[in-house]
């Protein structure tokens, strides 16, 4: 059995996304168009059979690295699931913002799913890893239908779609984090009632394959109405990609990340070293749609340096 894995853990954006109804449960319906980015956090991950316990290491020395970490968390409900006592090494090169609306924390919990799936030989299918990620947060099931997905309900009616054609997005990051939970809150105490659907929104339910040209015209995340009042920068990040000529430009989840799509990636990159000169922000450019947890690369044992 191999012992070491290297998996790549992409970020995500949210071309579409609409909070609808505030279930029984606490939870909001969704619907959104979720889109991996190709930047990615790094984790290895070593199995050691005559051990116990998972040990997490981690390059940013803000994150908690016991029982709080989604990695941490997903490992032990892998481990449970499986009915099997080893023990995990993990190391984690973090490279997506926290708290910013990208998804990081959920897609490294789904690529510790999908790592452990393949060093402990388990089987499961990408529903069953969704069914398994979902406990551990609404956006960890897109992550195993990613690149492009559809994603319904709390999170978890996820359908992949395909998106024709290439583009590259900025990011832009103000460097500080909006937690998910405060944001929904704001939503709340913003928004008179829930407008329904658009009809082009609508309309992209049944639909297998679209292209970024259908796309462009639709997005909208009803987030940034209710963080306009707080938070003016995004508004400010979000006129400077529009201006420099992104196609569109939207905050991503719940923030704080704005991100806008381009064309070509020459001028992505020319955006972003403008924006980051000009205003200080954390800024970087990923292609869309290259990035998914699968194929992964299994690397040779004893070639990773772990603990
Ligand atoms: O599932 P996750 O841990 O990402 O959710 C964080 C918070 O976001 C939840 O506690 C809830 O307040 C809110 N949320 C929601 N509806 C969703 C997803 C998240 O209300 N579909």
């Amino acid at each position: 059995m191999t012992s070491d894995v290297r998996i790549f853990a992409p970020a995500k954006v949210n071309l579409i996304l609409r909070v609808l109804d505030r279930r029984t449960d606490g939870y909001h319906n969704l619907w959104s168009l979720m889109q991996t980015v190709a930047l990615e956090d790094e984790l290895h991950i070593h199995v050691q059979s005559d051990a116990t316990g998972v040990h997490l290491q981690c390059d940013d020395p803000t994150l908690p690295t016991d029982g709080r970490n989604l990695i941490a968390r997903a490992a032990g409900v892998v481990l449970e699931r499986a009915k099997l006592a080893v023990g995990l090494d993990i190391r984690i090169v973090k490279r997506i913002p926290v708290s910013a609306g990208l998804g990081g924390g959920s897609s490294d919990a789904a690529a510790t799913i999908v790592g452990l799936n393949r060093l402990l030989a388990l089987g499961w299918s990408a529903s069953e890893m969704a069914h398994i990620g979902q406990v551990l947060g609404s956006d960890v099931p897109f992550f195993f239908f990613a690149p492009t997905a559809r994603v319904r309900a709390r999170g978890e009616d996820v359908a992949p779609v395909r998106l024709v054609g290439e583009r590259w997005i900025v990011l832009v990051n103000p460097g500080f984090p909006v937690e998910t939970r405060w944001a929904y809150d704001r939503l709340s105490a913003t928004r008179n009632g829930m407008t329904a659907l658009s009809q082009g929104i609508a309309a992209l339910s049944g639909k297998p394959q679209v292209t970024w040209e259908e796309i462009l015209p639709l997005m909208e995340n009803d987030f940034e109405a209710a963080l306009a009042p707080t938070h003016h920068v995004l508004e400010k990040m979000k006129r400077g990609l529009l201006s420099r000529g992104a196609e569109a430009a939207l905050l991503s989840g719940s923030g704080s990340t704005v991100f806008g799509v381009f064309p070509y990636e020459e001028s992505a990159i020319r955006v972003r070293d403008e924006m980051k000169r000009q205003h200080g922000w954390w800024v970087s450019v990923a292609k869309a749609g290259s990035s998914s947890l699968s194929p992964h690369e299994t690397v040779p044992l004893n070639s990773l340096q772990v603990g």
